[in-house]
């Protein structure tokens, strides 16, 4: 076991600014804004510029983790970068944000685990970090969901919308408690059919036909998600817990995956955590995918909702399947 334990030293998250609203939906597809509120507690999303992409996000979420921090781009070692809409097949996202913000001592790369993209990348980067090679590590996630979303399909389209997070990881002081303290991932790729966006990879290259059949479009079997998710969420954060002889009453602040309140509500109810313990962002970003952890923590971190010395555990899920947990001591 290391010595070296790493802390987050600061956090970071971008959002557009143009609002897509459950009533726009209305005028889009079959549904209602009651329907969307009841069935997954989301009243908006944020949706990107035709122009924009992910890795001007994820660029800007990076600069923001950076100043908290008080540390220059310059000193960054290496930048890891969980998304599903990368700007292009490559180069990697984590290249592009790399020249960006400037950090030219960084190397640089992308990784994909859909929704729980974040947490395998803060459990990598910790390690990097724990190994004693690496001193400071940018983890970033960032999608723009809008361009893969199908705005014919009602089933899906109302749930996903855009932004990035970030956090700057770095080598805690020895003895203080600070620390991500333990991490458990997991996946199951037989469950890969749930959720994929089948199109535009070496199976099904694009193709006027693959276009027409809508192929690179994001395909959910919903309910099927569902279930997994809450099992997932709840036996995730048992084992991190377990990992450090901990229990749910260890817990002062969650911060799940944001894919549905109900999805968030049952497992806070299995913890049995007060709403003020849970991070909820869902409302009003909708599912953001990996992003949508280092959002909420980064918002609990700047309302002062999640303070030095809090247990905060992070706990997601998504396709592949993939989930995950991390525990940290802010
Ligand atoms: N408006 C109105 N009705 C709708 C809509 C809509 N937007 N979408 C679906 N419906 C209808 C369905 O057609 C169905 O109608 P039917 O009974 O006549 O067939 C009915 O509502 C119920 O559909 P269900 O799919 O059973 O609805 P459910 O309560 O399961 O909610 C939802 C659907 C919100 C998608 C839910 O299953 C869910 O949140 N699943 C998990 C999503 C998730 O966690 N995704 C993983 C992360 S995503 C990622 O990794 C990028």
């Amino acid at each position: 076991m290391s010595t070296i334990r790493a802390k987050i030293l600061g956090t970071g998250s971008a959002l557009p600014t143009k609002v897509l609203s459950n009533k726009d939906f209305e005028h889009m597809v079959d549904t209602t804004d009651e329907w969307i509120v009841t069935r997954t507690g989301i009243r908006e999303r944020r949706i990107a510029e035709p122009e924009e992409a992910t890795s001007d996000y994820v660029a800007r979420a990076c600069e923001r983790a950076l100043e908290a921090a008080g540390v220059p781009a310059s000193e960054v070692e290496m930048i890891l970068c969980a998304t599903v809409t990368p700007d292009m097949m490559f180069p990697a996202t984590a290249n592009l944000v790399q020249d960006a913000i400037g950090a030219k001592n960084a190397a640089s790369f992308d990784l994909s685990a859909a929704c729980s993209g974040f947490l395998y990348g803060m459990s990598l980067g910790a390690s990097l970090i724990e190994s004693g090679r690496y001193r400071y590590v940018l983890v970033a996630a960032g999608d723009l969901l809008s361009r893969i979303t199908d705005y014919e399909d009602r089933s899906t389209c109302v749930l996903f919308g855009d932004g990035a997070g970030a956090v700057l990881l770095g080598p805690a002081t020895p003895g203080e408690t600070a620390g991500l303290l333990s991490f458990s991932l997991g996946s199951d790729g037989s469950g890969g059919k749930y959720l994929q966006m089948p199109g535009g990879g070496s199976r099904r290259p694009a193709t006027h036909e693959s276009v027409d059949e809508r192929l690179h479009f994001l395909k959910m079997q919903g309910s099927e998600t569902f279930k997994f998710a809450v099992n997932a969420m709840v036996d995730s954060t048992e084992k991190v817990l377990g990992q450090l002889g901990m229990t749910n009453e260890d817990i002062d602040l969650l911060v799940p995956h944001q894919a549905n309140i109900r999805i968030i509500d049952a497992a806070s109810r299995r913890f049995g955590l007060r709403s003020e313990q849970v991070a909820v962002t869902i409302h009003k970003y909708g599912n953001t995918s990996a992003s949508s952890i280092p959002i909420a923590l980064d918002e609990a971190v700047r309302e002062g909702r999640a303070k030095a010395g809090d247990l905060v555990v992070l706990v997601g899920f998504g396709g592949g399947l993939t989930w995950g947990s991390v525990a940290i001591r802010l």
